[in-house]
């Protein structure tokens, strides 16, 4: 991944902006409308954002009460933040729970979910739970790992095209619906639902996945996938793992990586639980 460099200035102006702002006023979490970030930086920003659907910017400082604070104001200037479970939390600390992995070792179960442990894959997008998905995925690290803990990113569109060209006759499988569970949120007689993996929104590829949701809506409804369905998912994960198209980047405290969730699809390879600190990555959802 090289889009730090591909937008450098835009990206360096800004960064200036915001951190003006935050001088100018002592606790800016609030942009208004027609404040400068928005007529000038911002509209740089938006356009790579449409153009790359996601870019990595250096917020150039090690603090984390800074960092908190510049992500903050960079998910407020792009859109606005949403509720991430039943609680209401709009912006969560994601970070292994050492004691479950200790207790469970490396296996994803039912004690132990994705954002709680520390492996890798499982490429997905964010809030695929959600009648609308986020727009924006913001992820800030505060610390990584020693080892591992690369943020790995995949452009739906580029799964499209190479599905369309490999096997066109899985592809039309991945625009039927399938069930989801609303993980996180609420548990009653709307928990399972239905939606397609890829569909055309105003001619605008868009793509929702977790496995894991699948299967486990599936296992609920006390059902299964039809034989091409599951076809089309196991099909769907080998392209997720295809290195060909995967970009690979490991963030280090300070930076933040922001994403299209509505196209691209994000995981990490596994990491190693610290000594001490453990990774921790700031995770905003915006509509
Ligand atoms: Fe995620």
């Amino acid at each position: 991944m090289n889009k730090k460099s591909d937008y450098k200035n835009e990206l360096k102006i800004f960064l200036n902006e915001i951190k003006k702002f935050n001088k100018e006023k002592n606790k800016p979490l609030k942009i208004k409308k027609n404040s400068k970030i928005k007529n000038l930086a911002l509209k740089n920003l938006k356009k790579i954002l449409k153009k790359e659907n996601y870019f990595i910017i250096n917020l150039k400082t090690k603090i984390d009460k800074e960092i908190r604070e510049l992500t903050d104001i960079t998910a407020n200037a792009l859109g606005s933040k949403i509720s991430q479970n039943k609680k209401g939390e709009k912006t969560i600390t994601v970070t292994p729970n050492v004691k479950l992995i200790k207790n469970y070792g490396s296996r994803i179960n039912n004690e132990i979910r994705y954002h709680q442990s520390n492996l890798g894959g499982s490429l997905h997008t964010d809030g695929p739970q959600l009648n609308q998905t986020p727009n924006i995925l913001i992820m800030t690290c505060l610390n990584n790992s020693s080892k591992g803990g690369d943020s790995v990113l995949i452009n739906g569109k580029d799964i499209y095209n190479y599905i369309k060209k490999d096997n066109p006759k899985i592809l039309k499988n991945l625009f039927k619906k399938f069930y989801f569970e609303r993980r996180g949120f609420t548990l009653n007689s709307n928990y399972i639902f239905k939606s397609q993996i890829f569909k055309f929104k105003k001619r605008k590829l868009e793509f929702r996945y977790l496995r894991e949701y699948i299967d486990n809506a599936y296992k609920q409804k006390n059902t299964t996938p039809s034989k091409i369905e599951k076809k089309a998912l196991d099909y769907l994960d080998k392209c997720l793992r295809l290195k060909s198209l995967q970009k690979k980047y490991k963030l280090s405290k300070g930076e933040m990586v922001v994403i299209n969730n509505k196209i691209m699809a994000h995981g990490r390879t596994t990491f190693s639980v610290n000594k001490g600190n453990q990774r921790k990555i700031i995770r905003i959802w915006l509509k």
